[in-house]
């Protein structure tokens, strides 16, 4: 292992005894380092997540900004824009004293049923690291760190604890710890967090091939390498494999244990002082050893106009056209529209987890058209899209005590002892892994005022013995968690709903006794109630969107995922739309003059009605201003020059790699280097309905003169045409098609340009070297693709504009 090289944190280490050392090692709480006076140490403060900085609280805890997911801001493919992304969080950061933020996720799409993906920039290694790789710099320059999650081979959620992904050397080189290389190499992210999985056999918190020899050893990492949240098993395996620093604490498998095995000679000393002296350095480099950093004063709210601009924009530019008859977007803004969908009312800003955050406002699609077309729209409702009743929004439920949206949670110790009360705006709130309390909870109670009348369904969630109370309704049962999942207290609690007729201002309240000694996931659990208004007929919803169609010039339907598929922990089941939607979307398609159909999700879904509808934008989970982002997209206000980031195919199963479910614990990473586009091009799946790449903004393209250049590394050179009748941005992309074919075609490079109506703009594409390298297993080194192959000029590889043979 290499150690640190000799720096002034390296110097401190050495002033302090090994217990001291040791205790640096675990986090001091759910989401904080120990400070240590005597060497000037600080508390170092950690906050999730890739989509917004959501601070030391899990759950309802400050207000922060929203930003469009992962796969939103990737399909820019712009690195300028990921580079803004990354300046605001670290703003978002520095504005709540938060020193590390745990982003980028730099995992890949491997299968479509990865639950997690939504936190992942592409299917693609080159674009996620590059991407990565801005965001990093981004954040970084403002002094805040980035942390490269999670290494390595972690693409979906299924057993997330024990599944041991297997997949041979090449494949783990060139794929899928090339995000993290590139991430490290390019921007020098200040930490990475170690995964839950394990990799060929191997924790990956033990994995001292990854961890200590590639990352540490052979890139030359000088960073510090956290383990994710419970993920440690051992002292011995995991600090002499090269993880630093175990999250959370107070408590975890190091302190005396770790001192111990020092003792005992099973870890030398050395191998501490290289963590402490890494924890050092990143402290330094975020401002918490030695004097404290000043931190800037005047940093935009959450909701200021500042953000409300650059989270508009950020969203609807990576927005993606995927098909546009007779040109039907921009949408005339003097024309009629009837809107309709759950999706539209209830638009889904983020996935599901850990990147949750408490936002200021979330502007549903109804609202953000609402707002331009006044008078012009209809808006109806959808379909049911959830099969799991979600905690009351948008003021169903109101606080007894303060009377705002939302309810009280009123938490006591085993003697009765009120320890605290809260006023929770989510209608959701975790007990036990982040109070700021003395004691232990035992019982809490939870109220909420209903704020409308008539057959409204309420309930709660949360695991424990719950009595409930509505009007003269009192009902007790127990809920467990099916114990399935490790944090399924946290990430699904298990609920229980029942449909009452009520008047407006019922008090509804719910006490529930906490399970005593509850082990996992460290006694924490996620509680809260449930309320929204019965569901009705599928029939009577689908027959209103087709009336209001009918009379409208333009149908927009919107549809798409929620936080039970897009989410942490679990994964999908299928690619098809939840519930009725796709009968929705037929139905309107058959009546209407014009449909748009817009996707809320952040990964491939299957549209059966593709070609029966005009137009189809892909607008991801576009965060607080969501609604205002999808207008300005679909109006053209903005272009919604998205280019996808991942292949989507016809449908479940045409992709090759499919199953995400663990046979005997192993899953097999089967197709190699094959993974997404590249092995539907290599003809081991079929057709994809859409191709990685593939976008097609408001402009119209004509390419020219594509020829070779030399350069650092092969570039190509071409003349593209906006023939349209606007402005817009076009990303050129260049695939290296080696010879052998036993080697997949990738994604070499890209170049983003923006051009006026009827003129042309030369653009020049680098090839990134890094996609020339092909790991020799039996050298154990790096050598070079096959000499010959093509370069492929294209706009995804379902339209390829020319091909240049090499050499
Ligand atoms: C997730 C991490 C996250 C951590 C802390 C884990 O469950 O896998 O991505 O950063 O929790 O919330």
């Amino acid at each position: 292992m290499s150690t640190a090289p000799e720096s002034e944190p390296a110097a401190l280490v050495k002033s302090l005894d090994l217990p001291a050392k040791v205790a640096l090692l675990t986090g001091a709480t759910a989401f904080t380092l120990a400070p240590r006076e005597s060497v000037g140490l600080g508390e170092v403060r950690l906050s999730d997540g890739p989509t917004g900085v959501r601070g030391l609280k899990f759950s309802g805890g400050r207000v922060v900004a929203l930003l469009p997911n992962a796969t939103l801001l990737a399909s820019s493919w712009s690195e300028e824009s990921l580079a803004e992304v990354g300046r605001l969080l670290a703003e978002e950061a520095l504005a709540q004293g938060i020193h590390v933020v745990l982003g980028p996720t730099v995992n890949l799409h491997r299968s479509p049923l990865g639950g997690r993906l939504f936190e992942a920039y592409s299917e693609d290694p080159l674009l996620t690291g590059r991407l990565a790789a801005a965001y990093v710099r981004g954040m970084q320059e403002l002094g805040v760190g980035a942390t490269l999650k999670h290494l390595v081979a972690n693409e979906s959620e299924t057993d997330r604890n024990t599944v041991d992904c297997v997949l041979d050397e090449a494949t783990l080189r060139e794929v899928y710890l090339l995000p993290f290389e590139i991430a490290i190499d390019d921007a020098d992210a200040w930490s990475v967090m170690a995964a839950y999985n394990s990799v060929n056999g191997v924790t990956a918190t033990e994995h001292r091939h990854v961890n200590a020899g590639i990352v540490k050893g052979e890139w030359g990492y000088r960073g510090l390498i956290m383990s994710d949240w419970f993920a440690t098993r051992t002292a011995t395996a995991a600090a002499n494999g090269g993880l630093d620093l175990v999250m959370p604490g107070p408590d975890g498998p190091w302190g005396d244990a770790l001192v111990a095995a020092v003792r005992a000679g099973e870890v030398d000393e050395s191998v501490i002082d290289d963590h402490v002296g890494r924890l050092l350095l990143l402290a330094e480099r975020v401002g918490a050893l030695g004097t404290p950093r000043d931190h800037p004063g005047d940093l935009p709210a959450p909701d200021s106009p500042v953000r409300r601009e650059q989270l508009t924009r950020l969203a609807a530019q990576g927005m993606t056209v995927l098909r546009n008859e007779g040109g039907v977007l921009p949408l005339d803004p003097s024309l009629t529209v009837a809107l309709a969908g759950r999706h539209a009312v209830e638009t889904i800003g983020m996935g599901g987890g850990s990147a949750q955050v408490n936002p200021p406002y979330q502007v549903s699609v109804a609202e953000g058209l609402g707002a331009v077309l006044g008078d012009r729209l209809t808006v109806v409702d959808g379909v049911e899209v959830r099969t799991r009743p979600v905690p009351a929004r948008g003021g169903f439920l109101t606080d007894p005590v303060t009377g705002e949206p939302g309810i009280r949670v009123v938490l006591r110790d085993a003697t009765g002892t009120v320890l605290e009360q809260r006023h929770v705006a989510a209608a959701t709130t975790m007990v036990g892994m982040d109070d700021d309390f003395e004691g232990t909870v035992a019982t809490a109670v939870l109220s909420g005022i209903v704020t409308r009348s008539g057959a409204v369904e309420l309930g709660v969630l949360g695991v424990g013995r719950w009595t409930v109370r509505t009007g003269g309704d009192e009902r007790s049962f127990e809920l467990r968690t099916s114990g399935k999942g490790f944090g399924e207290e946290v990430l699904t609690p298990p609920i229980s709903t029942h449909v009452y007729e009520v008047s407006t201002g019922t008090l509804f309240e719910a006490t529930v006794e906490l399970p005593a000694g509850t082990e996992v996931f460290g006694g924490a659990g996620q509680f809260g109630l449930i309320g929204h208004e019965a569901s009705r007929e599928t029939v009577d919803v689908i027959d209103e969107a087709v009336r209001a169609a009918a009379s409208a010039d333009v149908a927009v339907v919107v549809v798409g995922l929620t936080e039970e598929q897009e989410t942490e922990a679990v994964d999908k089941q299928t690619l098809h739309l939840p519930g009725a939607q796709n009968a929705l979307v037929e139905a309107v398609a058959g009546a209407a003059r014009h449909t748009v159909v817009v996707v809320n999700a952040a990964t491939p879904v299957i549209m059966p009605w593709r070609e029966r509808v005009d137009a189809v934008l892909w607008a991801g989970l576009p965060g607080q201003e969501a609604g205002h982002a999808v207008a300005a997209a679909l109006l053209g206000t903005v272009e919604p020059a998205g280019r996808l980031v991942t292949t989507f195919p016809k449908d479940d199963g045409k992709s090759p790699a499919w199953s995400v479910t663990p046979v005997d614990g192993v899953l097999a990473y089967e197709e190699g280097p094959f993974l997404g586009y590249r092995g539907h091009f290599a003809g081991r799946a079929p057709e994809p309905a859409f191709w990685l790449g593939h976008g097609l903004g408001y402009g119209r393209w004509e390419y020219a003169d594509a020829r070779l250049i030399s350069g650092d590394s092969l570039a190509v050179i071409v003349t593209v045409t906006n023939t349209g009748d606007r402005e817009s941005r076009e990303v050129v992309q260049v695939y290296l098609q080696p010879a052998n074919l036993a080697e997949p075609v990738r994604l070499a490079g890209w170049a983003g340009v923006t051009v006026p109506a009827g003129e042309s703009a030369r653009v020049t594409v680098e090839t990134d070297r890094r996609m020339w390298r092909k790991w020799d297993t039996e050298a154990n080194a790096w050598g070079r693709v096959a000499d010959g192959g093509e370069l492929l000029v294209a706009r995804g590889l379902g339209d390829i504009r020319a091909v240049l043979p090499i050499g």
